[in-house]
């Protein structure tokens, strides 16, 4: 019998990849997938470090993981812990110290190494194997063919970020920016609408900034990524997430117009909606110049709409400063948002800032930005009803006879469907809308 894997992937949609190229991995390697974590002789943890709560809700899991493997060892079972992403880049030290238990710790850019490290540890018992290298080779030259596990399939084209957020973590854990070349990237696009794939959803950590180099040398941007790839044939539906507003350019926008495959949903996070804030931010782009892009943008294409990430309790962060970020909500009327109280990450400008706030202003914050949200997205789902759209159906829903798929405008929409129809895109009536969720019938 093979050896069973299971692994718990937490934070953004990068890891949701970086897991599943993984598992294609661990598979070539021998390893069958299992959900039920008792049962598995390799745990994996891939770990987000973005906010403290997330990268604390790993230490707990991993003690959770210490005491089955206790358990699994008195029937005389082994267990192998290996903890891999961005909170092992960015706290190797503490996962030795805090969890000496763990096999081994990989950082996102070395996780093509997990067979030689693998193997290295059924050779050497009980010694922590760490890897947290920004390694000179592009992991993506070692790793097996990527598949499709879905109709939806995720594609990183650009990794880590060179924008310095005073806030944010990510160019420390994820490193400086790297744009796969065009070549690989189609290559990959390919092979995945070979095996299923209808809706391809390309993902940088500022993707936008995307310049990968062409078969001539020559650099490219994400437009003619966008265009090359609405070439090939079977490809339905296009996104790209996540982007970084001062690096949306004319080409770029002018794609929203021309590409009918590119959904007509952009997630263009803006933080705040103060200038005094954007700038302690170190954004590169101040409130009127985010409204000018999203402007822009509607006038390519009038069926667009928009989300963002926010962040409350900034530093320095006054009740007017928190208004305007109220205004600019009001302005663009996004559909859907991710809205977080301001986390002091350790190691970054603005943990370290004067005039951090009390965690009750942020929550109060929190609450009254996230009511208005909710109150936008609830409005834009419920004038939904009655309109029909193309849903990709994903999944099976929590009843019988009931498939979960998503909307061009990424919404979550249930309705009663053949299972024949999984991994189909089906036009659908909306008949029901709530906050986070419509459904309809099948037409
Ligand atoms: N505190 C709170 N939210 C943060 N984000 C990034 N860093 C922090 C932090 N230190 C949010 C930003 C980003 C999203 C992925 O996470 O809004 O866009
Ligand atoms: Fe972090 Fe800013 Fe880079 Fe986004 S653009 S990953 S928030 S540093």
């Amino acid at each position: 019998m093979s050896e069973k894997y299971f692994i718990k992937t937490f934070g953004c949609q990068m890891n949701v990849y970086d897991s599943h190229r993984m598992s294609v991995i661990l598979e070539n390697f021998g390893y069958e997938a299992t959900d039920n974590q008792k049962d598995a002789d390799l745990v994996l943890f891939n770990t987000c470090h973005i906010r403290e709560k997330a990268a604390e809700k790993v230490f707990s899991d991993l003690g959770r993981a210490y005491l089955i493997k206790q358990e699994r060892a008195a029937e005389g079972k082994n267990t192998i812990i290996g903890v891999t992403g961005c909170v092992v880049q960015a706290e190797d030290e503490q996962i030795a110290k805090r969890a000496p238990y763990v096999d081994f710790a990989l950082g996102p850019l070395t996780y093509h190494r997990l067979p030689e490290i693998l193997t290295k540890i059924r050779r050497k018992r009980g010694e922590t194997v760490i890897d947290t290298d920004f390694p000179a080779e592009a992991k993506f030259d070692f790793l097996p063919e990527n598949r499709s596990e879905g109709g939806c399939s995720f594609l990183a084209v650009q990794e880590g970020c060179n924008n310095f957020c005073t806030y944010c973590v990510v160019p420390y854990t994820r490193g400086a920016e790297y744009s796969r070349p065009v070549k690989e990237v189609v290559d990959e696009a390919k092979k995945l609408i070979a095996t299923g794939t209808l809706e391809l959803n390309l993902l940088g950590q500022n993707v936008n900034s995307y310049h990968g180099e062409d078969e001539n040398g020559k650099e490219r941007n994400l437009a003619y990524l966008l265009r090359k790839l609405a070439e090939l044939d079977g490809l339905k539906r296009l996104r790209y997430t996540t982007s970084y507003p001062a690096d949306v350019d004319d080409d770029l926008i002018n794609c929203h117009r021309d590409l009918p495959q590119l959904m007509p949903y952009l997630h263009l996070p803006v933080q705040s909606g103060s200038d005094k804030i954007l700038k302690a931010m170190n954004r590169r782009h101040n409130r009127a110049q985010y409204l000018e892009v999203i402007e822009k943008l509607k006038k390519a294409n009038d069926k667009l709409r928009f989300s963002s990430d926010f962040i409350v309790g900034f530093p320095g962060e006054t009740d007017d400063d928190f208004k305007q970020t109220l205004s600019l909500v009001n302005e663009v009327k996004y559909i859907q948002a991710f809205s977080f109280k301001y986390s002091r990450r350790p190691g970054t400008p603005a943990a370290v800032m004067p005039n951090q706030l009390e965690e009750k202003v942020k929550k109060e914050r929190l609450d009254e930005l996230q009511t208005l949200l909710f109150d936008y997205q609830t409005k834009f789902n419920e004038a939904c009803v009655g309109k029909t759209f193309e849903v990709l159906f994903e999944q099976q829903g929590r009843h019988k006879g009931q498939l979960i798929g998503r909307t061009p405008y990424m919404q979550n929409l249930h309705a009663k469907a053949d299972t024949n129809m999984l991994n189909k895109i089906v036009d659908v009536k909306v008949e029901q809308a709530t906050t986070n969720s419509l459904s309809g019938k099948v037409i």
